[in-house]
């Protein structure tokens, strides 16, 4: 098959694709025809050497695409079903992968916009469980209109709680029609977010790690009620948790997503796609911050 792969670090230039031997599914996986893989941000920090150091390294955690085999012990998935999920591998750049986790794709979207989900959705379930967020809560959402952001909104909402986002301007209405109140990020936030809830909130996420913490502390009336899933060095020095995930994954979120979006109560992400052939582009795209919304490879 074909996969992407590096075999130095560096710029875009050193993406290409190569042949790589099948892989099959352990038991408990499947294998995907993959037709569309996402990709985060984390792909070109490793591209750059920032985070593996082995090499090749091969790209992707996570893809939709049609099973083709299915390993021993499958019982939810059958050959020809339409699904999403994780590669544990992280080799779901490529013209197959494997998933270990998955879930049907719902039936009103595609493959790219189902590509676009996992990381960003489970991101976001793990980050409310972890912070405890439930109806009747007031959370505080930093960096809102991102594909994290706008998945906690979501989330939020349908679990009942009030909802205030911090985004752009040019984000205000979208985050209304997700159901938050939109505050701009920026000077004077303390202030503006306590203009909507005087007594402040009882819980604070920060998505967009963009050096807030002291003031979402204070908000939300101290550092166990604030999470942050972008700020490594501020979650030290302020005593704010942050979630990466090796402390459990919220992977019921690919199983509890169909219902919502079938249901109209959760809005898919926009995305921007490129052919796998042309990933070197698409890291360009994204590294330089001109694409809207989340950056999906297209294979096949
Ligand atoms: N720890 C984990 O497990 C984990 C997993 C996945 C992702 N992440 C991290 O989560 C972060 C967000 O990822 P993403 O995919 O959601 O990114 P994204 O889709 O690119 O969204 C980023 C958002 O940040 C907003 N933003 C920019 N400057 C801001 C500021 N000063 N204050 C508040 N918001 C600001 C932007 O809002 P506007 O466009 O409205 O300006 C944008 O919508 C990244 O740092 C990523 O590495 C962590």
């Amino acid at each position: 098959m074909k996969a992407a792969r590096f075999s130095s670090f560096g710029d875009p230039d050193v993406l290409g694709l190569v042949e790589l031997p099948d892989p099959h599914p352990g038991p408990g996986e499947v294998r995907i025809a993959v037709r569309a893989a996402g990709v985060n941000a984390s792909d070109w920090k490793k591209r750059r050497g920032l985070m593996d150091q082995e090499l090749p390294q091969t790209l992707g955690y996570e893809a939709a695409g049609v099973v083709d085999e299915v390993g021993e012990g499958v019982t939810d998935a059958a050959v020809g079903d339409r699904v999403f999920g994780f590669c544990p591998d992280g080799a779901a750049q490529a013209e197959l992968a494997v998933l270990a986790v998955r879930a049907p794709i719902p039936p009103s979207l595609g493959f790219a916009a189902a590509a676009a989900l996992p990381s960003s959705i489970e991101t976001a379930m793990r980050a409310l469980d972890q912070l405890g967020v439930a109806r009747g809560s007031t959370v505080l959402v930093n960096g809102a209109s991102g594909s994290v952001g706008s998945a906690a909104v979501q989330f939020a909402v349908a679990r009942g709680a009030r909802v205030i986002g911090t985004a752009g301007p040019a984000n205000h209405a979208f985050l209304r029609t997700l159901g938050a109140e939109p505050v701009a990020y920026g000077d004077g936030l303390v202030g503006r977010v306590r203009e909507l809830a005087p007594d402040g909130v009882d819980l604070a996420l920060d998505v967009a790690g963009s050096g807030v913490l002291p003031d979402l502390v204070g908000l939300a009336g101290g550092a166990g009620h604030v999470l942050t899933v972008a700020d490594v060095a501020g979650a030290r020095e302020y005593g704010v948790r942050f979630s990466r995930g090796d402390d459990g994954r919220a992977v019921h979120a690919l199983a509890e997503i169909g219902p919502l979006i079938e249901a109209g109560r959760f809005a898919p992400p926009v995305v921007s796609t490129f052919p796998l052939a042309e990933i070197a582009e698409a890291h360009r795209a994204g590294e330089s911050g001109r694409v809207r919304g989340k950056l999906v490879l297209l294979v096949g």
